[in-house]
């Protein structure tokens, strides 16, 4: 399989927050970004290998600033590292100034998607390889986001978290 660059992945969608996405304070709900993420982060995973992909975790969400009632908001997902058949996917929202045009950022998140057959079972995938600074930063932090995850799932034992290990001594 031939080995793709995290460009090749990149989804972008931008989205006016309306009243039914609120809460009473007229700031967006966070389950709301969240399905806009999955959505979006699975649109790049799609891309990346080309197969139906399936949210397997949801590693690190933060909500840094509140997102009001009319904002345009922009959420691009692109795919940080490839493993066997799971990849990282790396969402960035920011939010459009309506008088500047300016955009902020506002959250990220960082989900693990599953590439499968049509039985649901998992296939491998394109290995990837990161071209900018960034992409490098993301593609190495990823395993041991990988075994952070697996371990908080239950499907690996700390002891064998050596990316992890390195971390904390
Ligand atoms: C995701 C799913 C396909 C994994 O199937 P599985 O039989 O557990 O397969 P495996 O244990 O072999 O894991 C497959 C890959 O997923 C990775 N994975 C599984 N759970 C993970 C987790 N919590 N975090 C990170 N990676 C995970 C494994 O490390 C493996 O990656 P690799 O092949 O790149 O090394 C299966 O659990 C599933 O179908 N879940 C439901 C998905 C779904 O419906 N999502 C929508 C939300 S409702």
């Amino acid at each position: 399989m031939t080995a793709k660059s995290p460009r090749e992945s990149i989804a972008v969608t931008t989205k006016v927050v309306l009243p039914h996405e609120t809460n009473t304070l007229a700031k967006l709900f966070g389950g709301a970004l969240l399905a806009w993420m999955d959505e979006i982060a699975a649109v790049s995973a799609h891309r990346h290998c080309k197969q139906v992909a399936v949210t397997a975790s949801v590693n690190n969400v933060s909500f840094n600033v509140p997102i009001d009632l009319g904002d345009i908001v922009t959420l691009e997902a692109k795919v940080s590292r490839a493993f066997r058949t799971s990849m990282e996917v790396i969402i960035d929202v920011s939010i459009e100034d309506r008088v500047t045009g300016i955009r902020r950022m506002s959250n990220q998140a960082i989900y693990t998607f599953v590439a499968v057959n049509a039985a649901g079972e998992p296939v491998e995938i394109p290995e990837i390889v990161p071209e900018t600074e960034e992409e490098r930063r993301r593609y190495d932090a990823a395993l041991r986001r990988r075994q952070l995850s697996l371990i908080l799932a239950g499907k690996m034992k700390p002891s064998e978290a050596t990316e992890l290990k390195s971390l904390f001594g």
